[in-house]
């Protein structure tokens, strides 16, 4: 099944733009951009005042590098509607991302920046493979966040046939997938893997679902679990990245042909990358943290947001927009364990390379003494004797320390003992402070 066959694709002619045309049509929208957040939006007045910068001194593209950064707590400290460039009244739809604390981000979509969603989306999933007239299933949370209704317009938007099922009731989603005949599903990677559990445990064969493609994001996952729940539906997976603050999902996707990182639509957003420390611009591909700038988007006017993502910029290969290296975490999740870095992505792909665990997973990290430690919960992916479990806990132990280079405590359960989520997976839990 994983060969493009029928998925082949015709792209709309801006995918296939040369640089000096992405380029033009990127300087001639920043300008508007730059204009219209300045003369709607008090912050930006000020904060470009601060600056001593005025859009009219963006001349080249590079110019961008003069104007201040927006922090998520600038959307914060603007709640709820500070930030909209557009009379309430134009603002025809509102998402808000939860946030661990304190007040929800909230943005708002014009009827004209819903439409450039919904055809953003409808791009990105044709670059998935996704064709008109599939059944698409999504399993993304439908509400205030941007996962369900995002994938939803733009599925529709293509000439699908939408089931929006949202997350939750798991039994129901493999029922709804095989009598439905869904071939393309849209979910969190953490919440398919709940979906493949449920399979084996309706005592079904993945393989022989209708699934040939499945879009996953909102979260970290790596090219090992790509190839776990690849190989398990026998289906083509790939990668989706967006966030509320810019627009959603489809701010860059991954392409069935080359799965080779995600293309950015450039065409709508302005990248960079930034030393997180400095805040000095990167040269393409060096490791950061992305930077994004809307170019067209009316209600929310979004300049130099600082996502917090870290990756790099990379050249474009199966489309002319550059590309964006699978995320490797977001600095806010880098855990700094006795003075070596890591991210929840390397335990997980530590976990993947040891047969017989499943790809579930949570690190907690504790406090002994004035010694941070970390314990990693795991399950089997069979029920299993306690000599067993012992002997995967070892060998994990072993593969995290001679490649990662730290000890940490391995914890191997019975299948279904780590905890499920039915959106974004709660990877870390820090305890340190209740020692
Ligand atoms: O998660 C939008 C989305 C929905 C993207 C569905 C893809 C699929 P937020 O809830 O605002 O929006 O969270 C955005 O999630 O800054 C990243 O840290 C993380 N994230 C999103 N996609 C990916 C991905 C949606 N593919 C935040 N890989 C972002 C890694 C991702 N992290």
């Amino acid at each position: 099944m994983l060969e493009l066959g029928p998925r082949r694709q015709t792209l709309e002619p801006i995918e296939t733009a040369s640089r000096d045309e992405i380029e033009a049509l990127q300087l001639k929208r920043l300008q508007w951009s730059l204009a219209h957040a300045f003369a709607n939006v008090p912050h930006y007045r000020a904060s470009f005042a601060a600056a001593g910068v005025h859009p009219d001194d963006l001349k080249t593209l590079d110019d961008i590098r003069r104007f201040p950064f927006t922090l998520k707590s600038t959307l914060r400290d603007n709640y709820p509607f500070g930030m909209f460039a557009v009379p309430r009244e134009q603002v025809v739809r509102l998402h808000a991302s939860s946030g661990t604390t304190g007040k929800p981000t909230v943005v708002g979509y014009t009827a004209r920046d819903l439409d450039i969603w919904a055809r953003l989306m409808a791009r990105s999933m044709r670059a998935c493979g996704t064709r008109p007239g599939d059944v698409v299933h999504l399993a993304y949370g439908y509400g205030l966040f941007t996962g369900g209704l995002g994938f939803h317009y733009g599925a529709e938007k293509l000439g699908c046939t939408v089931v929006p099922v949202s997350g939750g009731m798991t039994p129901r989603q493999v029922t709804l997938i095989e009598d439905f005949g869904a071939t393309t599903i849209g979910a969190t990677p953490s919440y398919m893997l709940s979906i493949l559990d449920e399979y084996r445990a309706q005592g079904r064969d993945p393989r022989k679902s209708p699934l040939q493609v499945g879009i996953f994001g909102g979260e970290p996952w790596t090219n090992a679990m790509r190839a776990e729940i690849e190989q398990a539906f026998d289906m083509h997976a790939l990668d989706c990245y967006g966030l509320s603050e810019v627009i959603g999902p489809g701010v860059a996707i991954e392409c069935v042909e080359t799965k080779d990182g995600l293309h950015l639509w450039e065409d709508h957003f302005l990248a960079e990358i930034i030393d997180p420390d400095t805040g000095a611009v990167l040269p393409d591909g060096q490791v950061g943290e992305l930077v994004l700038t809307s170019l067209t988007k009316e209600a929310l006017p979004i300049i130099r947001y600082r996502t917090r993502d870290l990756t790099r910029l990379l050249p474009g290969t199966a489309r002319s927009m550059r590309r964006i290296e699978k995320l490797r975490g977001r600095s806010d999740d880098m855990i700094i364990l006795r003075g070596v870095n890591l991210f929840p992505s390397q335990i997980e792909e530590q976990l993947l390379a040891v047969p017989g665990l499943s790809p579930h997973f949570q690190i907690e990290l504790l406090r002994e003494g004035r010694l941070d430690t970390m314990a990693v919960w795991v399950e089997t992916t069979e029920a299993t004797a306690d000599e067993t479990r012992a002997a995967h806990a070892r060998a994990l132990q072993k593969r995290i320390k001679q490649t990662l280079g730290i000890t940490v405590e391995a914890r191997v359960g019975q299948p279904g003992e780590v905890p499920r989520s039915q959106g974004k997976a709660v990877r870390i839990v820090d305890n340190r402070s209740k020692a």
